[in-house]
């Protein structure tokens, strides 16, 4: 005999939101803004209104075609079960490779980790480090997430205000001046979302001269719009620049911009091996391996020549591609930025 079932909000009762049942934590952070943008695009391109988002950094390319292929074959290889929690292998050290091709870093696999999507890895990063008191030097205007995620576990964000008259790029006084005993992470990203700035290798140095100063700090590099740059704009990440501080630098990156993977969720990192270990754990008890697909579709994407976007594609002398079919509206719809910025779409091949 079937019952008659009336579904009701735990949570909410006479319409009141019983907010006294979330914890502390979650009344300290806002929903990801870049999502909540997205999703109202979405939805108006979806009542038939022509909409550009300048919310979360898509390209505006497909997936390449070797890639799709790969995750395809790993499929009908039966690659769909568990994988070591923060990554397989043979990607580990496809990654590896990366950072010494086009980094100059020198990490072994062990040094290494995957998680699902860039994001993740940032957040694994904070969950393993952070603890009440502990700050994190933000450099601002910042990708919306950093402060919250921060928040979330349990740190404080510090925002250092980068100016426009200096191209926003925060300076090494305002760094020296941002730093006290508590600090426990610098953020940086470069080229900046959403800002577009780029730091060029001195620039970097006069940063990492400071961080030399200060032992206690450790370096996150975001370097996920490492290949979405322009003119001669010459990436460097500060374990590279700085070779002193590849000790307690954390250099991730991932996917999702430089091969049009975004809703695939690969990122990964590279580090000191405690700190790595410590992320993986965070990892194994929160959502395991990323998808073992989409890791395998990471592997074609960082060990097979970059083949994609072929007929669109020009290539110039300075051994970069510009993405025509990709770039007029784009182009259309940005302001002219500083060098560097991410919002073009001239990809560099290593
Ligand atoms: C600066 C920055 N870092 C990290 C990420 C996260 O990338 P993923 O989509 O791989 O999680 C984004 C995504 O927009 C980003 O803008």
């Amino acid at each position: 005999m079937s019952r008659a079932v009336t579904t009701r909000d735990p949570l909410s009762e006479s319409g009141v939101f019983h907010m006294a049942f979330l914890s502390d934590t979650l009344a300290r952070i806002k929903p990801s803004a870049t999502i909540a943008v997205t999703n109202k695009a979405r939805e108006l391109a979806a009542q038939g209104r022509d909409i550009i988002g300048l919310g979360a950094g898509e390209p505006d390319f497909d997936t390449p075609e070797n890639i799709r292929e790969a995750a395809k074959r790993a499929i009908d290889a039966g690659k769909t079960r568990y994988t070591a929690v923060d990554g397989i292998p043979e990607l580990k050290v496809a990654i590896a490779a990366k950072f010494l091709r086009e980094n100059g870093l020198t990490y072994t696999p062990a040094q290494v980790t995957v998680g699902t999507g860039g994001k993740q890895i940032l957040f694994n990063a904070f969950v393993a480090t952070l603890n009440p008191g502990d700050e994190v030097i933000i450099p601002a205007p910042y990708w919306v997430s950093y402060p919250d995620m921060v928040l979330l576990a349990g740190g404080t964000p510090v925002p250092v205000v980068a100016r426009l008259e200096n191209d926003f790029k925060i300076t090494a006084e305002q760094l020296e001046a941002a730093i006290t005993p508590k600090t426990k992470w610098f953020i940086f990203n470069s080229p900046s979302n959403p800002t577009g700035a780029g730091y060029s290798r001195d620039e970097l140095k006069a940063l990492t001269d400071v961080l030399v100063r200060h032992p206690h700090v450790w370096i996150m590099s975001d370097d996920m719009y490492e290949h979405l740059v322009f003119d001669d704009f010459k990436f460097a990440t500060p374990a590279e620049v700085e070779p002193a501080l590849y000790d307690r630098t954390l250099t991730c990156n991932g996917v999702s911009k430089a091969y049009a993977m975004t809703g695939w969720r690969i990122g990964y990192a590279a580090g000191p091996v405690a700190l790595i270990k410590a992320m993986a754990n965070v990892q194994s008890q929160s959502t395991s391996n990323p998808s073992s697909i989409s890791q395998y579709a990471a592997l074609e994407a960082l060990t097979a020549r970059r083949t994609f976007c072929p007929t669109s594609a020009r290539r110039s002398s300075g051994g970069a591609i510009w993405w025509s079919r990709c770039s007029t509206r784009r182009r259309a719809s940005v302001a002219p930025g500083p060098r560097g910025r991410s919002t073009s779409t001239r990809i560099s091949l290593p």
